[in-house]
């Protein structure tokens, strides 16, 4: 199967909502991707399958110094075959070409699949929000991790 990874479209809207819903306890407003997705400045990323359709989605902002990590998502059915690894490092490739040396980021705590790829691209945890999560009242992780150039 070919992937491409590129910058998502106004046609792959209604496919990244779909990943949103079936993958997030609180879901975003489809019209926060609408507004991102007519960001230049937003990193808004997509794998797109043979279909030319998203498979995953990452949505992140940068500043100066840093890249946060906004949203990342990958579709149930795709899940566990290293999609999320890659799409994530890739974001982390573009931040590093733009000169950005700083990555940061939230997590659940019982995110493990999520937490296997922030530890392996070099992330720590840095903090912890208590009962961050107004859904079940999971604590959120915060985690940052230095940019090395590709
Ligand atoms: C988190 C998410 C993006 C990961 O995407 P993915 O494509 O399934 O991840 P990968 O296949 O690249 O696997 C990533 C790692 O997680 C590990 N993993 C997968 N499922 C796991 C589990 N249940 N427990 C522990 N580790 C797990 C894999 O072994 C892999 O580690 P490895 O590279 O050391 O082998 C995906 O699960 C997802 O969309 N989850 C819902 C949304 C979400 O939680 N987003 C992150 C918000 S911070």
């Amino acid at each position: 199967m070919t992937q491409e990874i590129r910058r998502a479209r106004e046609t792959d809207l209604k496919d990244i909502f779909a990943i949103e819903t079936a993958v997030q306890k609180s879901p975003w407003l489809e019209s926060v991707f609408a507004d991102i997705q007519k960001d230049e400045d937003a990193c808004f990323l997509v794998v797109a399958g043979d279909d030319s359709r998203p498979l995953a989605f990452l949505i992140a902002i940068s500043g100066d110094d840093f890249l946060e990590i906004l949203n990342f998502a990958v579709a149930p059915s795709s899940q566990g075959q290293g999609i999320g690894s890659r799409l994530f490092q890739h974001a982390l490739q573009e931040a590093s070409k733009s000169g950005i040396p700083s990555v940061r980021l939230e997590v659940r705590e019982s995110n493990a699949p999520a937490l296997a790829i922030y530890l392996a691209n070099g992330l720590e945890i840095v903090g912890i929000r208590k009962g961050y999560y107004n859904d079940n009242g999971e604590n959120a992780l915060l985690m940052t991790g230095k940019i090395s150039p590709f």
